[in-house]
Order: structure tokens, then sequence, then C-alpha cells
């Protein structure tokens, strides 16, 4: 579905990193580079907001899934610059016997238009679901999130209790008791982000200067494979390769006074958050964050290149 026929939605969403890309900017047409990172493609079905892109532009998964074919530097289709258009792409799908046989099969004609299109890429990324994970093991054999888990280590249910509690802090900000406060935006069991949250203080853009309009984040699961090691460069930025360090940056919170859209839950008393962390916690929060992977995700034919 690009100009040349070089790039897939799966080019920048690869299955082995949980449909993401280890580069910090993914490769399109042309050579042309993304402007932020590649997003894990995990439970969006699920996802709580459920506007999707970093900051949240595309108003369904429908609305989204044309616009990496129609971005000048992704899949080509731009019209812009001699390039064609999407009516362009429809008209090579419709010419394809295999696709004709396909369209006609779910909608009972062979006609391929923006909107169906939409709704088949829409429907594919739906059916992309993680739930094999420790935490969902362990989720089936309690009455809720907050008891411990029976399948966890003592350091994965520590882990558990300081993402799910909401931090006690004092007047400087400085966090006194209580637990980390992740659940307050990336609320289990999906772990994506709460509609109407603000920016986490990472401000950054690819192309230089700032961006504080990121405020949508994939779901945490299947941050890292089974392993352990994360599946690529975390934030839109991609600046954050390691789970400890994704755990350090909400441990000390810069509150910019040029940053307007961060989120007040991570400045109490406007200072930003200090979390005050020992290194047991962090060690708990990672172990935590591990649970989270799944592991058929990674294999399952039917979410691989079906021409290969
Ligand atoms: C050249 C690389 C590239 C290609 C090709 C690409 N994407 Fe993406 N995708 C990205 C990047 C980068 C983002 C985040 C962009 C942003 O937020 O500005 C993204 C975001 C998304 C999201 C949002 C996820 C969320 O949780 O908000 C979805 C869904 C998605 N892509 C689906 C697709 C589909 C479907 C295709 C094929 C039609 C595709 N992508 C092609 C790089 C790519
Ligand atoms: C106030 C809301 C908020 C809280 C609280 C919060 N986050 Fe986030 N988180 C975000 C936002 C927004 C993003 C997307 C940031 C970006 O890329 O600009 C994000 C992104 C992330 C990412 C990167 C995800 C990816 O796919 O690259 C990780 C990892 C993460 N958060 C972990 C945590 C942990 C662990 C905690 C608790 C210590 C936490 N977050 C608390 C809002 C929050």
């Amino acid at each position: 579905m690009s100009i040349d026929s070089s790039i897939a939605c799966a080019s920048c969403h690869i299955q082995q990193f949980a449909f993401s890309d280890t580069a910090i900017a993914s490769r399109g047409v042309a050579s042309g580079l993304t402007g932020r990172h590649s997003m894990r493609l995990v439970n969006s079905r699920f996802a709580v907001e459920t506007k999707f892109f970093w900051d949240e532009r595309a108003a369904t998964l429908e609305a989204q899934t044309t616009k990496p074919i129609q971005d000048h530097a992704e899949m080509g289709f731009s019209g812009q610059s001699g390039r064609p258009g999407l009516n362009d792409l429809l008209t090579r799908l419709s010419s394809l016997g295999y696709y004709n046989e396909l369209f006609q099969f779910v909608y009972g004609d062979k006609a391929v238009t923006e909107a169906r299109l939409q709704e088949c890429l829409a429907q594919f990324i739906r059916s992309i679901q993680s739930f094999d994970s420790k935490y969902d093991a362990g989720r089936a054999q309690v009455a809720n999130d907050n008891v411990n888990f029976p399948n966890f280590t003592a350091q994965e249910n520590q882990g558990k209790n300081l993402f799910l509690s909401p931090p006690v802090f004092d007047a400087t900000s400085t966090r006194t008791s209580g637990g980390a406060g992740c659940n307050g935006c990336h609320g289990a069991p999906e772990f994506d982000i709460a509609p109407n949250s603000g920016n986490n203080g990472i401000i950054g853009s690819l192309a230089g200067g700032q961006d504080q309009a990121n405020t949508r984040a994939p779901s945490l699961r299947d941050l890292a494979n089974i392993s352990g090691t994360p599946n690529g460069p975390m934030m839109h930025t991609g600046v954050i390769t390691t789970l400890q360090a994704a755990i350090g940056h909400y441990g000390n919170i810069n509150a910019n006074p040029n940053n307007a859209r961060l989120d007040p839950k991570l400045k109490p008393n406007g200072i930003g958050q200090k979390l005050n962390f020992n290194a047991q916690e962090v060690n708990a929060l990672i172990a935590f964050l591990r649970t989270l992977t799944g592991k058929n995700i990674y294999t399952d034919p039917k979410w691989s290149n079906p021409f290969k």
C-alpha cells in the first residue's frame, strides 16, 4: 500500500517487536523518516482512550488507518509534489484478483472504497490481542487487582502495589509514602492511558524544538519481550531505552514552566513530583512491567505476512 510497493504497515509495526520498531524514527518511502517513534499495536480494541496517535489526532481507529498511507514520508499517497493520492491506491487494489475476491466475500461486491479499507484495516488492528501474560494468568485467579497474585513473586507483587497505588507527597512534592501512581494514567487491565490526561514531561521533538501534544501512550503491555528486553525505544521521541530509565523519568519530573500541558498529577503543589524510589522499589516496578508481556502475539501467523 505504498507508492512504490516498498513499505507495508508491517515495515514499521513489526510483529517480532509487538508491532513496533527498534529504530527511533521508522523509514518510509524514498528514505522518508517518521516524525515520531512507531507505536506498539497491542489491544488497541480495548484502549480506554479511543483516539489514536501519540497526540490523539485521529478521532477513531478507522480514521487513523489511512493516515500513514497518505503521509508523504510513510507510504507516500499524499497527492503532493507529483505523488499519487489515495484514489490511485484504491484503483490499484481494485485491479488485484485476490482483493476482488476478498472484498466480494466481505461486502457482497468488489468495490474498494476508502471507508471499506478503513474498516478492514481497523478490524485487523483490533484483532491483535495479547492476553496470555503472567499478569493475565494472575488476574484470573483473584477478585481484583489489589489482591496479591498467587502466581507472582513477592517482588512482582510489590511492583504491582507500587504501580497501582497513588503516591503521598509532602509540601515539596517529595513522596513520603504510597505508590508510584502509574495506574492513575495507565489503568489496569488495559494499561494504555486515561482520556484527557496531559503530557508526561517528555516534550522533545525528533524534528528539533518542542512537542507538547503527546498525551496518549499505547498499552504498556508488551513493552518488553519475553526475555525482559524492551521491544524498542520508548516515548514519542524514543528517548528512553530501558525500563529503569522509564521509571526514573517519573521519579523526578521537571515542571518546566514552558510546558503548559504537563499533567497536573505529575506536579502536586505546582512542583514536579519526586518519587524518591529506592533500588528495591525500582526493581519491583521493572519486575511488574515484565509480567505484562504475552507470548502468542509475537508469532501467531494470523498476524504475519500472508504472502510468505
Ligand atoms: C513509515 C512507518 C509507518 C508505517 C508504514 C505505518 N505506521 Fe503506523 N505508526 C507509525 C508511527 C511513527 C506512529 C506514531 C505517529 C504519531 O503519533 O505521530 C504510528 C501510529 C499508528 C497507530 C496508532 C496507535 C495508537 O495506539 O495510537 C496505528 C493504529 C497505526 N500506526 C497503524 C498503522 C497502519 C494500519 C498502517 C498501514 C496502513 C501503518 N500504521 C503504517 C509508523 C508507521
Ligand atoms: C499523568 C499521567 C501519567 C502517569 C501518572 C504515568 N504516565 Fe507513563 N505515560 C504518560 C504519557 C502521556 C505517555 C506518552 C509520553 C510521550 O511519549 O510523550 C507515557 C508513556 C509511558 C511509557 C512509554 C510507552 C511507550 O510505548 O513508549 C512508559 C514505559 C510509561 N509511561 C511508564 C509509566 C510508569 C512506570 C509510570 C509510573 C511510575 C507512569 N508511566 C506514570 C502518562 C503518564
